[in-house]
């Protein structure tokens, strides 16, 4: 792991002029050698990030890149009370941010790439450098662990809140597939991963992972298996990533509290806007029987209802559910 240098942001943000720099003068600015200039230079080309290097002009990026900012997401966040790590490579934020969790401030883990970032039901999480966000964030609470059932179906819809409004997208694009994967029009835009640690007095930490589609726009991702597309794709352009997480956190950390203090059924009429799997045919487990049904909202634990042509109705606790017709 290894965290984001401020030196490598302001040498990105100078880069981001499009015009040639030259090695010293990057060099004077940064308060490094020319060759620590050169060393940042390869790093972000072993990224992938386009970057021409002439002889005599110095470097010039071919597209401008930001990334992310720890001070300024701290200044953009409402919520003062946690503490916050950007990170240049880490293999999973979820993993990560074990190692920094505390009772008192609940504590938030952002990196550029991931070398081994995780979907739910040990799928990988394609995560390269520099163009999505990959989003830990770890809350103490003091709470009965029955209490948190159904909590994962609101942070899909809080993620799909915040999108929306910080982003003005259409209404209806995008939904949540119970349990919690946020689709943009039928592709896969983000995935979040819940994990929950007891410990002792009462305590847990909840440990909440996202990872979004933001500015991907190539589809040299071979770990993805399925229709995916990003905001970038979806609206036309890049979208500024360190307003978008402090935005995200916020809507996240509000409805989290909401969450604990009221439970799952303050959110009902937003599950239903947002429920994408309601009505359509589907196939899933339910303890070890594979049923096939319609899709029929949830129940008040946050299981999913499936109703089968006799009309009886199955509660489904596996994410797995394969859609069979539209
Ligand atoms: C899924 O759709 O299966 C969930 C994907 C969750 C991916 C995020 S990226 C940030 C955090 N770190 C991980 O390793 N996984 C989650």
């Amino acid at each position: 792991m290894k965290y984001l240098h401020d030196n490598l942001v302001t040498l990105v943000n100078i880069l981001n002029d499009q015009a040639f720099h030259d090695g010293t003068a990057l060099g004077d600015q940064l308060g490094m050698t020319r060759a620590a200039v050169w060393k940042m230079i390869k790093k972000l080309q072993d990224y992938g990030v386009d970057i021409d290097s002439v002889k005599g002009r110095g470097y010039c990026i071919k597209k401008p890149l930001q990334l992310l900012d720890r001070a300024k997401i701290k200044t953009l966040l409402r919520h003062r009370k946690l503490s916050i790590d950007v990170y240049e490579k880490v293999d999973s934020t979820n993993d990560q941010i074990k190692q920094s969790i505390s009772r008192e401030v609940a504590h938030i883990c952002i990196a550029e790439q991931q070398l081994q970032g995780r979907g739910r039901l040990g799928r990988p999480w394609a995560s390269p450098f520099g163009q999505n966000i990959y989003l830990s964030m770890a809350i103490p609470l003091q709470v009965d662990l029955s209490s948190l059932s159904g909590l994962s179906l609101i942070l899909g819809v809080s993620l799909c809140e915040s999108l929306t409004h910080h982003l003005s997208l259409p209404d209806d694009a995008l939904k949540v597939k119970w349990p919690n994967d946020v689709y943009f029009y039928g592709k896969k835009l983000a995935g979040i991963l819940v994990e929950i640690q007891a410990e002792s007095h009462g305590y847990c930490q909840l440990i909440i992972g996202v990872g979004l589609n933001v500015n991907m726009k190539n589809a040299s991702i071979d770990a993805i298996n399925q229709p995916w597309t990003s905001l970038a794709n979806e609206t036309g352009h890049d979208i500024d990533r360190n307003h978008l997480v402090a935005t995200i956190i916020d809507h996240c950390f509000n409805d989290v509290d909401v969450f604990v203090k009221h439970g799952l059924s303050e959110f009902t009429q937003q599950w239903q806007h947002y429920d994408y799997l309601c009505g359509k045919k589907i196939e899933a487990m339910v303890n070890q029987k594979k049923i096939i049904g319609t899709a029929s909202g949830i129940d008040a634990q946050g299981l999913l209802v499936i109703k089968d042509g006799n009309n009886k109705a199955w509660h489904c606790s596996s994410g797995d559910t394969r859609l069979i017709k539209k």
